[in-house]
Formats: structure tokens, C-alpha cells, sequence
């Protein structure tokens, strides 16, 4: 009997809805993700004076001249002047016009960026400065900011878009339009660059891309990078190696640079085995078993390991003139943010603890960092939610504050199952994760290598975060009324904790005759264990979905492949 392995990947226990979106509307899986803090910040500089407003004041002045009885009759005219310019201005509508190709002139690289919204047509330049979102909004130059707004969709405001009108210069010339609107194969996607994800993967959503590991991926140990989950919110930066740097500025505002070829060659190389898990991972479950959650209803695949190698962020911050042993009361976090727009940060006391190991990555399993996982740098987060390890990252900040980002200050937290009016300020945000398992597939053990029980064998992972190891998982087939243990793999991993996931098997054998559900739980080295429901846990944002986890045995579609 030959011993290929017959995998019933879980995806197919569980749905393949996951499958399904491959086209969504970007905005209904970023918008959750994007909702604004303060829309007041984007108009951090005084918005250009319009004409309008230039013509009141001056006709206010003019009021006063008159009230102090000075020069009567000169301030008369002067009125006169201005009612007649007003009129004019009224009339005659002073819109200039502009092809699409001179707009495009003006992309990110051009000293005036402008964008387009609509058929309207933006000068930008004094805006970049003033943006929150530092100088990413001239990703969207030289052409339409329509589809970042679709991403970003904060700016969808009343107050957002009155402070871009203060930058309109005029509109797109009518023999670039159809139908009155710019034609939709003139507006650039932002997501054109993006690299294609591999087909094994299952895309919940392309643009942005986020995609599962497969079932075969998650039965390996390390996963492989083609079939490593994708978490992106935004596009993918295309950046050359040789052009990007690593800016670090501390507390006194003073900046350290550093080119990727000082962080390979100036500091020692180190490598760390580390599990990485999106907040959301199981989330579908506490939709299915709970209540409907908000956001990407990821099933069991948003986890993936990998041996990563760079540098201790530690390391370059005493570099940069950080005191390791007795920082400034000043420094409590280290925030990171992408080349994007992305941001995170952590405490400093997990960014320069000697057993931490929190990673500057330059390499994946032994390859460079592929494109869609942080290219050519990342920051590597063990034991803690996989947010915080930002990818294409560009500048790190120690601060005596957290990152002012949605995703540090919104996103990942969680509340009480009766949490309506969740206190968003108050609650901690997610660092490290919770206990957590899963099944990952059924094997049928006849078809098995030699030495496996016939019937059916199980197999999954179990992970907790903080580098607490996983010291039990248990199974249970009667709906947990009865338990046995599940055999735990003694994968080698390289780190100074457990920074990885537990690999775990079970021969059900034929016991599983007559058997609807299998369950599973671990327990870590603090014994932690997992919640039984998820409606204990249950929050609407579905993060840390970390219940017992339960598969229908009677629904598997055994020994096909
Ligand atoms: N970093 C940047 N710059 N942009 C992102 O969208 N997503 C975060 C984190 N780092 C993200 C990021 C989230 S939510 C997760 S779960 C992980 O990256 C996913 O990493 P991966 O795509 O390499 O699996």
C-alpha cells in the first residue's frame, strides 16, 4: 500500500466561503479597520484662503473704514470695485481645465503632486505636510484618489472633503471624459503592483490581499513562504533594497539612519523561530457558534511559522543611543510604521528585553523576505499578536506614547460579550496572544505511513503567546464530557522562549465509529487554557476567537484528496 497522505484539508469541514470573495469591494473589509480617531487632525495647517473668503474680509475692512469716518469716499469706491469683481467671479465660472496626462505629470515624484476626485482636479502640494497620513497620500498623485479613499475610508467625511476643496485648481478637460466622468481604465489601481498570491492559498479577499494557509501548509512545521497567510490592509510597496532605510528617532527627536546593507553588515545575525497570528484567526467560528463578528471571517489558517533572521531591535537601538538597562522614563514604546501607511507599536520594555528577541527580519525560512510578507524589512514580534510585527518598515519611533494608529488604538482590543459602547481608550490593546488550538485535517490511517492506526488520525496545532509553551492538548469526542491526550511533535525551534506553535496528532482509530464531533483544547506552561464558548468571549470585532475548537467528524469527506 503505498503511504500517500489523503489530507481533508479543514476547509472543507468548515465551508469554503472563504474561497469565495475573491473580488470583494476593498472597502468592506478595510472599513472596519479604518475608522476615524480625529478628523480634526487633518487640517493641521490653515487651509489656503479661497477668494470668496479674502473678498469678506476685505469688504469687513472696509466697514470699519467707514465706521472711523476715514477716507469715506475712497473706501466707497473700493466697495464699488469689489462688488463688481465679486459679481464677476459669480458669473463667470473660472474653472480651468487640464488633460489627464498633464495630471499625470504631476505624480508623487513631481514638486506640485496633484490628484484627481471625481472630475475635480487637486493641487496637493501644501497638503502632503499637513497629512496624517505622513506623504502616503502621494501614492494616490498624478492621478485618482477615489479608489485610496475606498481603502481609506476615513476620509469619506463632509469635513475631509471641504479641506481638499480649498485645493482644487480646476477640472478634468471634458474630451478626457465619458459620459461626463473620468473613464474608469484611466483611474489607477493601487493594487497593480501587488504580487500574485499563490494559487494553494485561500484568498478571502484580493485587494488588499488577505488569504489563509492551506490545510497541507499548516501540517508543516515552518510554513512555507508561498503558502504563508497574507494580512495586508493596504497595497504591497514595490521598494528597492538599496534605496530603503531604516530611520530611528528617540524621544529628544534625534534620527539615526541606517541602509539595509549597515543592518546586515554592522550587527550580528540571529535567528528566531516564531509563530505569527492575526488577532482574527478562527473568527468565523465565534460568527458560527456566537453571534455575526466584523471582519475577514477567517477559519483556522491566519497562523503560520516561519525561522526568521535579521537583527536585534535591541541591538540597533543601543546603536542609536538607547540605554538598555536604564532607559528614560520617556521611552515606554516602540512604534513602528510600514512604507504604507500601517503603524503598530509595543512596549520598550518587549523591544529591548535580551529574551524578546524581537527581530529586524531580512530573511524568511532561509530566502530574502518575500514582497507580500515585508520586503525588504520587517519587524518580527514573538509571542505577540502578529499586528504588531509591521511589515516594509520604515521608521521606528520610541515615544512615550503608544501608536497613534486605528490599528494600535481601535482594532485589535476586545471587550465584554455585553459590550455595546465599547470604551476604545480605555481598553489595552491586544500584545500577546492567548492560548489557542485547532484542528487542521483529518488523515485516514489506512492510507497513512506504515506504523498509524487504521481509521481516522487528527492533526492541528496549539499556540500560546508571551513564549509560553504549550504543555498539553487535549481531545475529547463525546462533546467533551471525556478527554485523552493528544501526542505533542518535538519540533526544534531556534529562540530564546517557545515562540512557535505546538504540532499535534491523534489516532481516533475506528473509535471514531458513531462519533459526530471532535474537540480540542490546550493548556500552556502557565496553565492557561481555552475557553469552552465563544459566547463567553464573544466581541463584535471577533478577536481572539481562542474557544474550544470543535469539527464535525460526520460531515468529513474522508480519504479523498
Ligand atoms: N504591516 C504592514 N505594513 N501592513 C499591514 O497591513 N498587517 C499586520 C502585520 N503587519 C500589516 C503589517 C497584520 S494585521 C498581520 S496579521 C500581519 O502583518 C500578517 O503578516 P503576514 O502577511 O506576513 O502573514
Amino acid at each position: 500500500m503505498s503511504a500517500r497522505r489523503l489530507f481533508t484539508q479543514l476547509s472543507r469541514v468548515t465551508g469554503k466561503a472563504c474561497r469565495a470573495a475573491l473580488s470583494p469591494s476593498p472597502s468592506k473589509h478595510s472599513s472596519e479597520c479604518l475608522k476615524p480617531l480625529n478628523t480634526s487632525k487633518f487640517n493641521r495647517i490653515p487651509p489656503k484662503p479661497r477668494r470668496g473668503v479674502l473678498l469678506g474680509a476685505l469688504t469687513s475692512s472696509s466697514v470699519i473704514a467707514v465706521a472711523l469716518g476715514v477716507q469715506f469716499q475712497e473706501s466707497k469706491a473700493a466697495l464699488h470695485e469689489e462688488s463688481k469683481e465679486a459679481e464677476l467671479s459669480n458669473s463667470v465660472p473660472d474653472i480651468q481645465k487640464f488633460r489627464l496626462a498633464e495630471v499625470e505629470r504631476h505624480d508623487g515624484a513631481s514638486e506640485n503632486p496633484w490628484v484627481t476626485k471625481g472630475k475635480s482636479v487637486y493641487d496637493i502640494t501644501e497638503w502632503v505636510g499637513a497629512h496624517p497620513g505622513g506623504e502616503v497620500i502621494l501614492h494616490a498623485a498624478g492621478g485618482s484618489i477615489d479608489p485610496y479613499w475606498n481603502i481609506f475610508t476615513i476620509h469619506k467625511r463632509q469635513d475631509v472633503y471641504d479641506i481638499l476643496e480649498q485645493y482644487k485648481i480646476g477640472e478634468v478637460d471634458d474630451v478626457d471624459l465619458v459620459d461626463g466622468q473620468v473613464p474608469t481604465k484611466a483611474i489607477k489601481d493601487p493594487f497593480t503592483t501587488d504580487p500574485v498570491p499563490d494559487e494553494r492559498l485561500h484568498i478571502l479577499t484580493a485587494k488588499p490581499c488577505n488569504a489563509e494557509s492551506p490545510g497541507e501548509a499548516l501540517s508543516e512545521f515552518c510554513t512555507p513562504n508561498e503558502t504563508f497567510y497574507v494580512r495586508n490592509h493596504m497595497w504591497v510597496p514595490s521598494v528597492e533594497e538599496q534605496e530603503h532605510n531604516l530611520v530611528i528617532e528617540l524621544c529628544d527627536g534625534t534620527e539615526k539612519t541606517y541602509s539595509m546593507s549597515d543592518l546586515r553588515n554592522r550587527f550580528k545575525q540571529h535567528k528566531v523561530t516564531a509563530t505569527l497570528q492575526c488577532a482574527g484567526n478562527r473568527r468565523k467560528d465565534m460568527t458560527k457558534h456566537a453571534r455575526q463578528t466584523n471582519g475577514l471571517q477567517w477559519t483556522v489558517g491566519a497562523i503560520s511559522t516561519a525561522e526568521w533572521e535579521g537583527v536585534k531591535l535591541r541591538d540597533v537601538l543601543a546603536d542609536t543611543g538607547v540605554n538598555l538597562n536604564n532607559p528614560s522614563p520617556d521611552d515606554k514604546h516602540a512604534q513602528f510604521l510600514g512604507l504604507e501607511a500601517y503603524g503598530a507599536s509595543i512596549p520598550l520594555c518587549k523591544a529591548i528585553d535580551p529574551s524578546g528577541d524581537v527581530l529586524l527580519a531580512l530573511k524568511m525560512n532561509g530566502d530574502t523576505l518575500p514582497r507580500e510578507h515585508g520586503f525588504p524589512l520587517r519587524v518580527i514580534v514573538p509571542g505577540n499578536v502578529a499586528a504588531r510585527s509591521v511589515k516594509w518598515l520604515r521608521k521606528v519611533v520610541i515615544s512615550d506614547e503608544e501608536s497613534t494608529t486605528q490599528w494600535q488604538r481601535r482594532d485589535y482590543k476586545s471587550f465584554g460579550p455585553n459590550d455595546t459602547r465599547p470604551d476604545w481608550d480605555a481598553a489595552k490593546s491586544i500584545q500577546e496572544m492567548p492560548v489557542t488550538s485547532a484542528i487542521t485535517s483529518i488523515l485516514n490511517g489506512f492510507a497513512v505511513a506504515e506504523g498509524t492506526e487504521k481509521g481516522l488520525n487528527v492533526e492541528g496545532y496549539a499556540y500560546s503567546g508571551g513564549g509560553r509553551e504549550i504543555v498539553r492538548v487535549d481531545v475529547s469526542t463525546d462533546g467533551g464530557k471525556t478527554w485523552d491526550q493528544a501526542e505533542l511533535l518535538d519540533d526544534k525551534a531556534m529562540g530564546t522562549k517557545a515562540w512557535c506553535w505546538k504540532r499535534w496528532r491523534y489516532a481516533l482509530g475506528e473509535s471514531a465509529e458513531g462519533k459526530t464531533t471532535l474537540m480540542v483544547k490546550a493548556t500552556d506552561e502557565a496553565y492557561n487554557t481555552q475557553p469552552q464558548s465563544y459566547s463567553s468571549i464573544y466581541n463584535a470585532r471577533g478577536n481572539l476567537a481562542t474557544a474550544w475548537h470543535s469539527v464535525d467528524i460526520k460531515s468529513l469527506d474522508k480519504g479523498t484528496d
